[in-house]
C-alpha cells in the first residue's frame, strides 16, 4: 500500500467530516466501509472507488440511468460507487457490506424502469459492473461466456464478429445490460423461434450472500433455476451466463411497416390478434403503437408500425404473408434482407450499412421520465376495445409507445415451471405500454403523467389476464407493490410475486430462505426470504 492510496483516503477525511454534521449513521458508516475495502486490498488496484468527492463520481452515476425519473425523486445518493473489474473485487463488497450493514445496488446496463439498480432509501455503494463486460465466444461449441456487465449491444457484436451465422435471443436495446435483461427474463425480436433469453442460458457465475463464487454445478439447480428469470438483485450479484448461441441464416428479413388510422391501422391490428402466435415461427410481427401529426388538419392520430424479422430470405417470407396475413399488403420493396447483425441496428433506430460498432456505444440513445407497465393478453381486443385504446392515448400530451409482442411458437412450448419466467402458452401476446416526459417542470409533471398511465391500465383491465393480472419483471412497475424496508412479509410480496412468476413465486421465496435467510440482497421487489413468524403462520394453516 504505497502512497498511491494515500489521496482517496484524505479526500475521503474531508467528506467524512462533512458529512458527520449532516447524518453521522451513513457517515461512520462510510467510513468503516471504505476502510474495510482498503483492508481486502481493493485500493491497490487502479482506482475502482468512486466517492462523492471523485470528479468523476456524477458522471458515472448518471451516465446510464435510462430513466431520470427515479433519481429525481430519491433522496439518497450513493455512499460510493465501485467499479469492480474483477470477481475478487465484488466479493470484498460483499464481504465489507455485510460486515457494516450498508445496502448493495448492483447495476449492469441500468435500464431498470424504476431505478432500483441506482436509488435507494437507505444508505447504499452501488456495484457498477460496466468494467466487468468481457464476452468470449466459442464458434465450434456454439456457446459464449458473457460477463454480467456487458450490453446486448456488445454481445451482438462479439458474436457477429466471429461468424454471420450465429446469434443470440434477447432485446433489441443494443445499451440493456445482459445482467438485469437475462435475469427477468430476456424477449427479442426471434423469441418466437428460441425462447426468451434465459432458455438459452446453459451456466452461470454468482456471488453468493458469503462471498462465494459459484457455477451451475456448485450452486446447485434450485439456485440455477431462480436466477433464471426470477428477478436480478434477489440471490447474488451474477457475475458471468454461459449462453447457447443460435443458428441463423446467413440473410434474414426486416420490415418496419406503418399504418396510419386512414389505412385500416385498427382493422389490421386487430386482424394481427389472430395470426401473431401461430403465424410461421421465423416470422415475429412486433407491432408498435404511436402518436403522429395527422398530415390533414395538424391534430394528432394514432398510427401502428409493424415491426418485423424473418430468419429467411424474402422470396419466402411473402407467400407466407400472403397465406396468414393479405391485409397487410407486404410487398417486396417494404422488405429488406440484411445480415442479422444488420437487423439488430435496423430496429434501434441505427442505419443498415453503418458501422456496427454503434452497439458498442454504453450510453443511451433517449433518456427521459418515463414510467411503463405490462399485461399479458389471452383474447383478441374487439375493435372496440381498441378503439378505447386510441381515445386514452389521444388525451396524452407526452411520448406514448404501446408495444404488443407475440407470442407462439417456442416461446410458448416451454413449461410455465421450467424457469421462473411463467408468462407462456394461453398469451397471445405481451403488451407493454410506456409514456415518457421531459423539460423543466418534468418533476411536477410526473403525477399527471402518472395518473394517465394507471388510467390506461385500468381500462385495460377488461382485456387482459386476470386472476393473477400478469406483469413482465423486465418491466418493473413498483405500483405493482413493495416490500417494506427491514420487514418484508411474504403476504406482501405475494400480490406483486405472483403477477410476475405465478405459481413459481412459491419456489422462488424457498429457494431465497435457502441461500440468503438474512436478506442481505434485497430491494423494493426483491424475493423475500420467509421469517420465523412467516413460517408459524404457514405452519397454523
Ligand atoms: C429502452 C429499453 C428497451 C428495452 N427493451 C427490452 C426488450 O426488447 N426486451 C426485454 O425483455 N426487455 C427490454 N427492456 C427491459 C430490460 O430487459 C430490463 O430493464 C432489464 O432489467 C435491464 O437490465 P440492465 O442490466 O440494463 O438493468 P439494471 O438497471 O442494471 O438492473 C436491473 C435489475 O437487475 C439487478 N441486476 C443488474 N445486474 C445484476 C447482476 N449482475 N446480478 C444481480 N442483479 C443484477 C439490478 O439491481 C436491478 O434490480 C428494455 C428496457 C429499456 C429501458
Ligand atoms: C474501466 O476500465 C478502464 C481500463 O480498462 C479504465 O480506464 C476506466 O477508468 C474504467 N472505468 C471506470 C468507470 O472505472
Ligand atoms: C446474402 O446477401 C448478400 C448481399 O446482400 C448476398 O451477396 C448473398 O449471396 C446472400 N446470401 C444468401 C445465402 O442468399
Ligand atoms: C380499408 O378496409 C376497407 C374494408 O375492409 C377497404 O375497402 C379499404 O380499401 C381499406 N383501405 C385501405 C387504405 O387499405
Ligand atoms: C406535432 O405538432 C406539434 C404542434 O402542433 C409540434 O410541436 C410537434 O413537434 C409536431 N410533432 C411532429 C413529430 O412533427
Ligand atoms: C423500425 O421500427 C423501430 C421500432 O419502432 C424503430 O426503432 C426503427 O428506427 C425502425 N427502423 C427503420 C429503419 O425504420
Amino acid at each position: 500500500m504505497g502512497s498511491l492510496n494515500r489521496s482517496p483516503i484524505s479526500l475521503l477525511s474531508i467528506l467524512v467530516l462533512l458529512l458527520v454534521i449532516i447524518q453521522s449513521d451513513s457517515t461512520l458508516v462510510q467510513e468503516d466501509y471504505v476502510g474495510c475495502l482498503h483492508c481486502q486490498s481493493l485500493l491497490s488496484t487502479s482506482n475502482i472507488i468512486y466517492t462523492p468527492k471523485n470528479p468523476s463520481y456524477l458522471s458515472i452515476l448518471q451516465s446510464s440511468e435510462q430513466n431520470l425519473r427515479p433519481a429525481s425523486i430519491s433522496p439518497l445518493k450513493p455512499i460510493l460507487i465501485l467499479t469492480p473489474r474483477h470477481g475478487s473485487q465484488i466479493q470484498a463488497a460483499v464481504y465489507c457490506a455485510k460486515k457494516y450493514g450498508i445496502q448493495i445496488r448492483v447495476r449492469s446496463g441500468g435500464h431498470d424502469y424504476e431505478g432500483l439498480s441506482y436509488i435507494s432509501s437507505i444508505p447504499f455503494v452501488i456495484v457498477d459492473l460496466r468494467n466487468l463486460s468481457k464476452i468470449s465466444v466459442d464458434t465450434k461449441k456454439h456457446t459464449a461466456w458473457v460477463q454480467a456487465g456487458a450490453t446486448l449491444g456488445e454481445l451482438y457484436h462479439k458474436i457477429a464478429e466471429k461468424s454471420r451465422t450465429l446469434a443470440f435471443v434477447a432485446g433489441t436495446c443494443p445499451t440493456v445490460g445482459v445482467g438485469g435483461h437475462i435475469s427477468g427474463g430476456g424477449y427479442g425480436m426471434m423469441s418466437r423461434k428460441f425462447g426468451m433469453a434465459v432458455d438459452q442460458v446453459v451456466d452461470a457465475k454468482i456471488i453468493d450472500v458469503n462471498g462465494q463464487i459459484l457455477d451451475r454445478e456448485s450452486m446447485g439447480e434450485d439456485l440455477f433455476w431462480a436466477i433464471r428469470g426470477g428477478g436480478g438483485a434477489s440471490f447474488g450479484i451474477i457475475i458471468a451466463w454461459k449462453i447457447n448461441l443460435l443458428s441463423v441464416p446467413e440473410n434474414v428479413t426486416v420490415f418496419n411497416l406503418t399504418k396510419t388510422l386512414d389505412q385500416n391501422a385498427t382493422q389490421l391490428l386487430h386482424k394481427w390478434q389472430y395470426i401473431a402466435d401461430n403465424i410461421n415461427r421465423n416470422l415475429l410481427i412486433r407491432p408498435t403503437v404511436t402518436m403522429t401529426n395527422s398530415s390533414e388538419n395538424g391534430k394528432r392520430t394514432i398510427q401502428v408500425t409493424f415491426n418485423s424479422l424473418f430468419l429467411g430470405g424474402v422470396d419466402e417470407l411473402l407467400p407466407v404473408m400472403q397465406r396468414s396475413f393479405p391485409e397487410l399488403g407486404l410487398e417486396k420493396e417494404d422488405c429488406t434482407e440484411v445480415s442479422w447483425i444488420e437487423s439488430i441496428l435496423y430496429f434501434s433506430d441505427y442505419h443498415i450499412g453503418g458501422s456496427v460498432d454503434v452497439l458498442l456505444s454504453r450510453t443511451p440513445l433517449g433518456r427521459a421520465y418515463f414510467k411503463g407497465k405490462s399485461d399479458f393478453v389471452k383474447q383478441p381486443i374487439s375493435e372496440n376495445g381498441l378503439k378505447g385504446i386510441w381515445e386514452i392515448l389521444l388525451e396524452e400530451m407526452g411520448v406514448v409507445e404501446v408495444q404488443l409482442s407475440p407470442y407462439g411458437g417456442r416461446l410458448s412450448e416451454i413449461s410455465e415451471s421450467a424457469t421462473p419466467f411463467p408468462h407462456r402458452s394461453g398469451n397471445i401476446y405481451m403488451i407493454h405500454y410506456v409514456v415518457a416526459w421531459g423539460g423543466e417542470d418534468a418533476n411536477a409533471e410526473s403525477r399527471k403523467h402518472i395518473n394517465w398511465i394507471r388510467r390506461l391500465s385500468s381500462y385495460l383491465a377488461s382485456y387482459v389476464s386476470e386472476s393473477p393480472r400478469a406483469a413482465y419483471i423486465n418491466y418493473r412497475d413498483l405500483d405493482l407493490g413493495v416490500n417494506s424496508e427491514g420487514n418484508p412479509s411474504y403476504n406482501q410480496a405475494s400480490n406483486w410475486g405472483a403477477k410476475y412468476f405465478k405459481n413459481n413465486f412459491e419456489r422462488l421465496v424457498r429457494v431465497k430462505t435457502k441461500v440468503d435467510p438474512s436478506n442481505f440482497f434485497r430491494n423494493e421487489q426483491s424475493i423475500p426470504p420467509l421469517s420465523s413468524s412467516d413460517l408459524l403462520f404457514r405452519w397454523k394453516l
